[in-house]
């Protein structure tokens, strides 16, 4: 196996590309793949704590979930009743967007309340399953762009516990058991889309109202109402009302009207929780902790940032009754693996549908990478980035992305995580003579299979300034065989 640092012209086509990636002007609301990057800056009117903590209080504050590199995200509301489908109408963009891409009028979209009773709800369960996973921490949406809080809100009355037969908060119930199991919980919170309050922002879709996005009069009114009204009590009756909880808030959609004036009001609410945990999306500038690459692996990840991968298991965060397109477990691993070698973390997500109940092949899965997490976990869990770096792919001298920036030819034969005394190998595809490695960023002192709990030590060569592994014929995993290196 061969790796290489890459020549100086590959080496500088890299730089050009990176650099040209971050070049372009418009707004982003997501951090999908390409798109310029969300508008940053550190300082505003009222600063963040992201704006003033020394880099040891980041440090500290960031710690834990550094260390936890795997998450379960949670899209749950409203849009799981028609699933994808209204009117015999089938949208083909995500399930929880239904109401804004079918144009639903807001009575329509409202009347799905008095159906909602998922009663197949478990919250022991969901955080069961996180475990199991190998999860550390869970993100479920509380309000969506849809305006329905997924929680005993009393700021609106368009919530589970109010407008609903099932009558019980799933955030509260989840609390409880995240507590009793272990593990954090966090909450997204749309703060600026809102197709269900008079004023709520919406991002323009179709022949939508090119102004506000609306295509309901009554979704009409002002911004600033709905503001403070509803985004900001809610954000605040979510920081309150849950305890120790939560320890990440995850905005979404900083939409045109989240101006900095506007979102210095979000700040000095989230600035009362010191410890919280909060991403790029707020708006107004304001940088918060993580990027959040969307649907996609940054290919250097983003050094010096915080960051985190979401994805969905098919091609849906809302439950979609006929999406059935679910990547295998081994993509899933390897995505976890790649993640962790960039220095990322991984907030997987599972749609449960409109019973409370979480689709099969996404137990399945979680349940799977767990299996592999138990016997491996120590490659991922509090690890640094790779050493190496070119073993993830290269800059095509040809070939061009969407942007017509030099595409990223991502290589899936292994990649590697670091820790203070090791290293780690995560072998895809299995060589048929010795593992080699061309360079190597420490003096290594010996190596065994993280799954061989005797450390039986495997022969290793040293070649050219690399080294070559002897492995056995064939892997333990077929997924992702872990060799470790001993290193000082
Ligand atoms: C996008 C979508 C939103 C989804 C989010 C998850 O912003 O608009 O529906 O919740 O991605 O990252």
């Amino acid at each position: 196996m061969k790796t290489d640092r890459g020549t100086p012209l590959k080496q500088a086509f890299r730089n050009i590309a990176i650099a040209s990636l971050f070049a372009s002007a418009s707004l982003s609301y997501a951090q999908l793949e390409g798109s310029p990057p969300i508008p940053q800056s550190s300082n505003h009117p009222v600063p963040a704590i992201q704006d003033t903590e020394t880099p040891a209080q980041r440090d500290a504050r960031m710690q834990w979930w550094r260390e936890a590199r795997f998450g379960m995200f949670i899209h749950w509301g409203l849009y799981s009743i028609p699933a994808g489908e209204w009117h015999g109408k089938r949208t083909d963009h995500i399930g929880e967007w239904i109401m804004n891409d079918l144009s639903i009028p807001v009575a329509d979209y409202k009347a799905f309340a008095k159906d909602f009773n998922p009663t197949g709800f478990s919250a022991h369960d969901i955080v069961a399953l996180a475990k199991s996973a190998g999860m550390k921490y869970i993100v479920i949406t509380s309000k969506h762009h849809d305006g329905f809080a997924m929680f005993d809100s009393k700021v609106d009355s368009f919530n589970i516990v109010a407008a609903t037969p099932f009558k019980r908060d799933p955030l509260k119930e989840l609390a409880e058991e995240c507590r009793k199991q272990g593990i954090k919980l966090g909450f997204y919170y749309s703060q600026a889309q809102d197709w269900t309050a008079p004023g709520g922002a919406a991002a323009v879709r179709g022949n939508h109202n090119p102004e506000t996005g609306h295509w309901d009069p009554a979704q009409d009114g002002s911004f600033d109402d709905y503001l403070h009204k509803k985004s900001i009590p809610q954000i605040k009756e979510l920081l309150e009302n849950y305890k120790e909880y939560p320890v990440v808030v995850w905005f979404d959609t900083p939409t045109k009207e989240m101006t900095p004036e506007r979102a210095a009001e979000v700040v000095k609410l989230v600035n009362q929780h010191p410890n919280l945990i909060w991403n790029n999306r707020l708006g107004g500038t304001y940088k918060g902790d993580t990027e959040t690459p969307e649907q996609f692996i940054p290919p250097q990840g983003y050094p010096g940032r915080d960051w985190e991968s979401c994805m969905t298991m098919n091609d849906t965060w809302g439950y979609k009754s006929f999406d059935a397109n679910f990547k295998s477990t081994e993509t899933l691993v390897r995505n976890l693996i790649d993640i962790a070698s960039k220095g990322g973390n991984y907030l997987l997500n599972i749609g449960p549908d409109s019973h409370g109940v979480v689709p099969a092949p996404e137990v399945e899965r979680l349940q799977q990478v767990g299996q592999w997490l138990k016997v491996n976990g120590e490659a991922i869990y509090n690890t640094q980035a790779t050493l190496f770096g070119p073993e993830a792919g290269s800059f095509s001298p040809t070939e061009k992305d969407k942007n017509g920036k030099p595409k990223f030819i991502s290589t899936w034969d292994w990649r590697s995580t670091t820790a203070p005394n090791k290293i780690y190998i995560e072998i895809f595809a299995w060589p048929t003579g010795p593992f080699h490695l061309d360079k190597l960023p420490r003096k290594v002192t010996g190596a065994y299979l993280l799954a061989d709990k005797a450390h039986k030590p495997l022969k290793i060569t040293p070649s050219g300034e690399g080294l070559d592994i002897q492995l056995p014929s064939t892997p333990v995993d077929p997924i992702a065989t872990v060799v470790v290196l001993n290193t000082n």
